[in-house]
């Protein structure tokens, strides 16, 4: 019993799914490993769902992998704009059946598990192989303490994206403030998790990094990667951080 639960760890570890992100891949043996959990972590405006959405384009059209935006926060309409502005051309996949955009409407607990059917409902129907939420902090404001958050959780990961394999990418606001206690959890129960940073430097520029600080079953680069989005989206620059020694 417990070889065979090796092994299938072992089998599922070995394939990688690619970030999509021009230079990110070398920097964690080829990608995320297929059908894991990732957190993206960061303030507003750090450049995760410029990130999300270019894994999801990618892997429609370089790996014709159907991939699904789940969003609680923005319209279609608002989304289709922002991401023609990155040069990610999203209707046609749409048509193809290799992109879904499925928004969500405001949260409250009691309509949790209708949205769970929908987007369970969604992945199957598209056989979805790359999946983004967006957020994680979005659905647990639904709940009122920590220990509502946390069954939440587990019930989320093992139903929705245990089940489904899809490789799925966890969108979390990183509070102002260190804030609600329940709200850190995703973190331990993902598979990997990367932060997403916007750091002033000298006078007035400002800087972007990414970090992996986790990513089970991975030998990944250690400490900020410098980024850069522009009018293609998002692109690690070389390892030198203007303004820093
Ligand atoms: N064409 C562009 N050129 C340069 N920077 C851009 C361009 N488009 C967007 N940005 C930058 O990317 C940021 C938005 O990134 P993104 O929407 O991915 O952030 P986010 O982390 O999802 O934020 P939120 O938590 O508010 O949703 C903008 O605030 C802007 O700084
Ligand atoms: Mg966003």
């Amino acid at each position: 019993m417990e070889d065979k639960v090796m092994t299938k760890v072992i089998a599922d570890s070995d394939g990688r799914t690619s970030t999509g992100i021009p230079g990110l891949d070398g920097m964690l043996e080829g990608g995320f490993p297929n059908g894991s959990l990732i957190t993206l972590a960061g303030r507003p405006g750090t450049g995760k769902t410029i990130f999300g959405s270019q894994f999801l384009y990618y892997g429609a059209v370089e790996e014709k992998q159907p991939g699904m935006y789940v969003s609680m926060l923005e319209g279609r309409r608002a989304y289709l704009r922002n991401t023609a502005r990155l040069g990610l051309d999203i209707p046609p996949l749409e048509k193809k059946g290799l992109f879904r955009f499925l928004e969500m409407p405001t949260l409250t607990a009691e309509g949790l598990p209708t949205i769970w059917e929908e987007i369970v409902r969604n992945i199957e129907e598209m056989d979805i192989v790359r999946l983004v939420i967006d957020s994680y902090t979005a659905m647990a404001q639904a709940f009122e303490t920590p220990g509502d958050i946390r069954v939440f959780t587990h019930m989320l990961l093992g139903k929705i994206v245990g089940s489904a394999g899809c490789t799925t990418l966890m969108i979390t606001e990183t509070p102002p403030q260190d804030g609600h206690p329940g709200l850190g959890m995703h973190e331990f129960i993902a598979d990997g998790v990367l932060h997403f940073h916007l750091v002033p430097v000298a006078g007035d520029a400002r800087v972007r990094y990414i970090e992996i600080t986790k990513m089970r079953g991975t030998s990944h680069q250690m400490g900020p990667i410098p980024i850069e989005i522009g009018r293609n989206g998002i692109t690690v620059r070389s390892p030198h951080i203007p303004g820093r020694r």
